[in-house]
């Protein structure tokens, strides 16, 4: 579901089928509503989530809905895979096909994924300019040293991609774990950023996403919906 936000006289034109020169009339005797408000105003705008009612009849009453999953290895961050065992194959909800994925981890990653029917709350947590923190325990194949902690707080260059990757902090926990925190999600990013330095993933969970961590009482492959405080509070400074 996108989160494309309307002008609510657009939307009553196509979905109530007022013409242009009715809308504003009908708006004015307030047989509108929008989340149990009169509205009046020809220039409101509306999302997909605004509950809008004429005459006390729903014309559009949309729910989010926001889910965290503890994923487990050899699954797929995908909503359709012709050949593996998906994340949506996971869940238990009757929605589940509305939901996309808030932040992709690899096929043999695993720990908190999030999914949403809500574009905009993805993309706030999503998009490097957001700055949500992502926290990951990572398994190295080789020992790591101090130098590592100055590579990944300087940023590598992706020729791939042309860009240069942000500040990353890199706290060792013993000689071959690693936590990592990224604020962006570039494609196999952390796998990439150790290759640089001929080191191998063994393992790789994500433990957190700004202020929410994995709920430790899912086992993998467990799922359960965030509460309200969670979703407001996911990203707050
Ligand atoms: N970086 C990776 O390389 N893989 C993930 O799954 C997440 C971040």
């Amino acid at each position: 579901m996108q989160s494309s936000r309307t002008r609510l006289d657009r939307f009553l034109r196509a979905n109530a089928n007022i013409n242009r020169r009715h809308v504003r009339e009908v708006l004015a005797s307030g047989r509108v509503t929008i989340d149990g408000i009169a509205a009046t105003d020809i220039n409101r705008v509306i999302d997909v989530f605004s509950h809008v009612t004429l005459d006390g009849k729903t014309l559009q009453k949309n729910q989010r809905r926001n889910v965290m999953l503890n994923k487990p290895q050899g699954v797929v961050s995908a909503t359709r895979d012709h050949k593996n065992k998906t994340v949506i194959d996971l869940l238990d909800f009757d929605y589940k096909e509305q939901l996309h994925i808030v932040g992709r981890l690899d096929f043999n990653s695993t720990g908190l994924l999030l999914l949403s029917n809500d574009g905009a709350w993805s993309r706030e947590l999503t998009s490097p300019a957001g700055k949500v923190a992502k926290r990951y325990t990572v398994g190295l194949e080789s020992p790591i040293d101090d130098s590592y902690i100055d590579a990944f707080q300087n940023g590598m260059y992706f020729e791939f991609e042309d860009i240069t990757t942000l500040p990353a902090g890199l706290k060792i926990l013993d000689s071959q774990t690693a936590e990592v925190t990224l604020v962006e999600g570039r494609y196999h990013q952390i796998k990439r950023m150790f290759g640089r330095f001929d080191n191998k993933v063994v393992s790789l969970h994500r433990d957190s996403i700004g202020n929410l961590s994995l709920d430790e009482g899912l086992v993998q492959g467990e799922s359960r919906e965030l509460t309200a405080a969670e979703v407001a509070g996911i990203s707050e400074a």
